[in-house]
């Protein structure tokens, strides 16, 4: 099956880092594009972010000031989940919990046309339980973008027991299309890379936790000597210690309590402080504005 038809109506439902980063990969890519979150003013929110970030490109010479507008002008915040009805791919970037995940693919059923793909950003829930009790589970599918999605190739297509070949297919030849490089793979617990990127975060956390070095010190080493574009805890701060913890109790329970990906009670206490990171303004390290730099 070809990739979508770039005038085809995309919609992207939560406005957090991934979602509005997805919205802006498939804007770029000539698509009418559709971003609703259930927090009212978070679309319009991204969108101006977005805009914003697009401004930079324009000002370094990477962009031209009419593609930004173009790009801009695709993008529509929806303030309702009924105004989304025309799509043709729905992409969902909500909360990393496979019960509200659940509700939505539901909603989404009812009010979408029958050929409409249901496609989930998540990083590491069932596909296939996400599809289960749908009427038609073979139209959902995982499309997995990385962290900032206009920035990174890799797209993991994740096909559950039913999903529909021709439809993974589709998504495959529309993230090539959109300038990405996916992977088909399996509904397993983490897909490939946040299978493989586990043990990375716990034994960072491991040796955090028995007070091997400081953070700073261990990310510099896993940067600068390891040769690791970051180290775990600068990159957990980037991607959100509730979505990374989340993840992390994800696989554990999917694995039955295997001790290998056992959550870490230091990443627990940050969600619970509300320290999620870069977007909170605090995780490991500290990014309150005026902050030179961020430091532990
Ligand atoms: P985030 O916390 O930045 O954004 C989530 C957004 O979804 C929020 O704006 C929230 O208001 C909205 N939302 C929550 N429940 C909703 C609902 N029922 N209906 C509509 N909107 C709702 O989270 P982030 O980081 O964007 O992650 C979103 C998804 O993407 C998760 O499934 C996560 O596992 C996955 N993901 C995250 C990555 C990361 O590095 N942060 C990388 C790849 C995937």
């Amino acid at each position: 099956m070809p990739a979508l038809n770039a005038s085809a109506t995309v919609v992207v439902i939560g406005a957090g880092a991934m979602g509005a980063g997805i919205a802006q990969v498939a804007a770029q890519a000539g698509h009418p594009v559709r971003l609703y979150d259930n927090r009212a003013g978070a679309a319009a929110q991204a969108i101006d972010g977005i805009d914003r970030q697009l401004g930079r490109l324009v000002e370094k010479g990477k962009l031209d000031a009419e593609a930004r507008s173009a790009i801009v002008a695709r993008l529509q915040p929806a303030e309702a989940i009924e105004a989304l009805a025309d799509a043709s791919l729905v992409i969902e970037a909500i909360v990393e919990n496979l019960e509200v995940k659940r509700g939505l693919l539901r909603q989404l059923e009812a009010l979408c046309s029958a050929d409409c793909i249901l496609a989930s950003n998540t990083s590491s829930l069932s596909i296939t339980s996400l599809a289960a009790g749908l009427q038609h589970p073979g139209r959902v599918l995982g499309m997995h973008f990385f962290n900032p999605a206009p920035l990174m190739a890799l797209v993991e297509i994740v096909s559950g027991l039913a999903s529909d070949p021709a439809l993974a297919q589709c998504l495959y030849e529309t993230a090539k299309a959109w300038g990405k490089q996916p992977v088909h793979t399996k509904s397993t617990p983490g897909f490939i890379v946040n299978r493989v990127a586990r043990p990375f975060y716990a034994e960072s956390l491991r040796l955090l936790q028995e007070g091997a070095a400081d953070c700073a010190t261990l990310d510099a080493l896993m940067r600068d000597a390891g040769g690791f574009r970051m180290g775990a805890f600068e990159l957990t701060d980037l991607i959100g210690h509730d979505v990374n913890y989340a993840v992390t109790c994800s696989v554990f329970d999917a694995y039955y309590g295997d001790f290998r990906f056992q959550p870490s009670l230091i990443q627990k206490e940050l969600v619970d402080a509300g320290r999620l990171g870069r977007k909170s303004g605090r995780g490991f390290y500290d990014y309150a504005e005026g902050a030179e730099r961020p430091h532990p």
